[in-house]
């Protein structure tokens, strides 16, 4: 990829952050700062060059991203095709506007839980997934490899997948999940390609520190059978989101159109001068 105009890449993506629903905390909607997006969609970009990519939930909004920026010829390289998957209809909605707007049609959105099985259209028809999952600090690390299953699921086991989750060496949970999902990785004949470690910061008002890494794991070479997707088992949904918070909710759905970018009427109310 040739260098990219730093000005113009930040400018899109500020038109993707203006455009993204405000974050739910409760399902660890926790969204990655701006500058750490930029060079996330351009390594994802070149990353997926040419391959057919599907986002395991993306509130973040890199799919957005990397489609914009080479829609715009920022990057001259990326991705043929982006699905979203994402249980929030919010920001499967934002995505198709954006989408519509900005004229990108390689770009769409699915409403989906990763609790439930996969429709079985999509099984097998991705080269390469993308999953910045709940971290899975209260629950061993359950929900990272609920959303690394599904995206191997897409993959049909034989593809890439890049995981971004927590990276913090002052804490330890994070040091259990990142192995319980390299085990994962293991386990389903795949192998850890590589590392980007403590890469991105995030909103995240109780903890600015804490930081995500890049895991890159890959299919170990072989022929496989079209995989079977089952939903996931009762006990893989406790203390999904945190503590006490298990998955128990199907779809967040929007009530009304928003428009991101502007103050809502609930936000403010006019006074006039007196004439
Ligand atoms: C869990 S958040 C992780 C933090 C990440 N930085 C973000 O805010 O996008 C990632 C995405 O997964 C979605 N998500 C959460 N639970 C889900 C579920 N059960 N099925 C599908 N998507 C889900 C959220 O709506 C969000 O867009």
């Amino acid at each position: 990829m040739r260098d990219i105009n730093l000005k113009d890449a930040i400018n899109a993506v500020s038109d993707v952050v203006q455009n993204r629903p405000r974050p739910l905390r409760d399902f660890d909607q926790i969204y990655m700062k701006t500058g750490d997006m930029v060079l996330q969609s351009e390594l994802v970009a070149r990353w997926a060059k040419g391959k057919r990519l599907a986002f395991i939930g993306d509130g973040d909004a890199i799919s957005v991203c990397v489609a914009l920026l080479q829609a715009r010829d920022i990057f001259d390289e990326g991705p043929d095709e982006i699905t979203v998957f994402d249980f929030d209809e919010r920001i499967c909605s934002a995505i198709e506007r954006f989408a519509d707007y900005a004229g990108i049609t390689r770009l769409t959105a699915r409403l989906y839980n990763c609790a439930e099985a996969l429709p079985s259209d999509v099984i097998g028809k991705f080269d390469c997934f993308y999953t910045n999952p709940p971290w899975g600090a209260s629950n061993g690390g359950e929900s990272v490899k609920a959303f690394m299953q599904r995206g191997l699921e897409v993959t049909g086991y034989a593809g890439e997948g890049l995981v971004v989750i927590a990276d913090d060496h002052d804490r330890d949970w994070p040091q259990f999940v990142l192995a319980e999902a390299q085990k994962f990785a293991l386990a389903s004949d795949q192998y850890v390609q590589k590392m980007h470690s403590k890469m991105h910061l995030y909103h995240l008002d109780d903890a600015p520190e804490l930081r995500s890494c890049n895991l890159f794991i890959r299919a170990l070479p072989g022929d496989r059978a079209t995989p079977i997707s089952n939903p996931l088992e009762q006990d893989r949904l406790a203390n999904f989101y945190g503590r006490g918070q298990p998955l128990t909710i199907r779809y967040v759905r929007e009530k009304k159109r928003v428009d991101y970018g502007k103050a809502h009427d609930e936000e403010y109310s006019i006074e006039s001068m007196e004439g």
